[in-house]
This record gives structure tokens, sequence and C-alpha cells, in this order.
């Protein structure tokens, strides 16, 4: 990860903290808007899947220098994700609405090169959850 990369990416995140389960509030409500299909594979409250979602963004946030830390917990976040039903383009829908919400949230504040940043954080953690959704297929 190039530190430029992890550093924009914890500033974006910095400047939402007194917003973040409002800002992943909203990620669900626009995710559910433009892709309907996806809201009944969500069963648990939606609250709690909001302080979920904040606490590991924390926590992969937390790593971006030191990804081999969080893989062991990525992967099996992966697995538990293809349990639920999720499939691998789903990922891109849930990317695409992440960008959109961090946009709104910030504004200008959020300048290309954060969004590419976003982009680059997200495609790996994506990639780590398949290998791990992939390594448990089947069992
Ligand atoms: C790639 C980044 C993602 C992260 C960091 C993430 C994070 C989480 C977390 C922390 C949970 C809580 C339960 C658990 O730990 O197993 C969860 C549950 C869930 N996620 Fe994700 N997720 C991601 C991608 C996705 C995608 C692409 C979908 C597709 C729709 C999705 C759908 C779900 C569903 C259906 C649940 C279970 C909710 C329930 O039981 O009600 N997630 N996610």
């Amino acid at each position: 990860m190039h530190l430029d990369t992890a550093a924009r990416v914890r500033q974006s995140w910095a400047l939402i903290l007194p917003q973040r389960k409002a800002v992943c509030r909203d990620f669900y409500q626009r995710l559910f808007a433009r892709y309907p299909e996806l809201r009944p594979l969500f069963k648990a409250n939606l609250a709690q899947q909001v302080d979920l979602l904040v606490t590991m963004i924390n926590t992969v946030i937390s790593a971006l220098e030191h990804p081999d830390r969080v893989r062991p917990l990525i992967e099996t976040l992966g697995a538990r994700h293809a349990d639920y039903g999720v499939q691998v383009q789903d990922y891109a829908k849930f990317e695409q609405v992440l960008l959109e919400t961090l946009r709104e949230a910030l504004g200008d504040e959020l300048d290309a090169d954060a969004q590419a940043a976003w982009r680059e954080v997200f495609e790996q953690l994506s990639a780590t959850m398949q290998a791990g959704a992939g390594a448990s297929a089947g069992h």
C-alpha cells in the first residue's frame, strides 16, 4: 500500500469522524434504493449493521500499512459473506455506492486522489474477502 493512499483514506475518514454512523446509515439507504435485490440479504437490525461496518472500516484503516495483521480476519469476513448469499458481482455495487456516499458527505474535500485511494483500499479488501470466500467454498 502506497503511503499516500493510506494517508488520504485516513484523512478523509477522520473528516467524517462525528458523522460516521450517519454516513454508514446513508450508505445502506442508498445501496437498497439503487439495488433493491440486495435488501433481503440483510436479516439483522440495521442499526447494529451500521455499527459493525463502522468498526470494520476503522479496523481496516488502522492496519493499512500492515495488511497481514488483519488478513485472517478479513478472509473469515469474506467467508461469512458467501454464507449470507453475497456474490462476487455485489462487491462492485457496494464500492460504487460507498464512493458516492463519501462524495456526498465530503464534497470538495474528497478530491480525485482521495477517491482513487478509497478505490484502491476497497479493491484490496474485496479481493481478500473473496479469497476467503473461495477458500471456504464447499465447506
Ligand atoms: C467489502 C467490504 C465489506 C465490508 C467491510 C463488510 C462488512 C460487514 C460486517 C462487519 C458485517 C457484520 C457481520 C459479520 O461480521 O459477518 C457484514 C454483514 C453483512 N454484509 Fe457486509 N461488508 C462488505 C461487503 C458487503 C457486500 C458487497 C455485500 C453485498 C450486498 C454485503 C452484505 C452483507 C450482508 C447481507 C450481511 C449480513 C447482514 C445480516 O445478517 O443481516 N457486505 N458486512
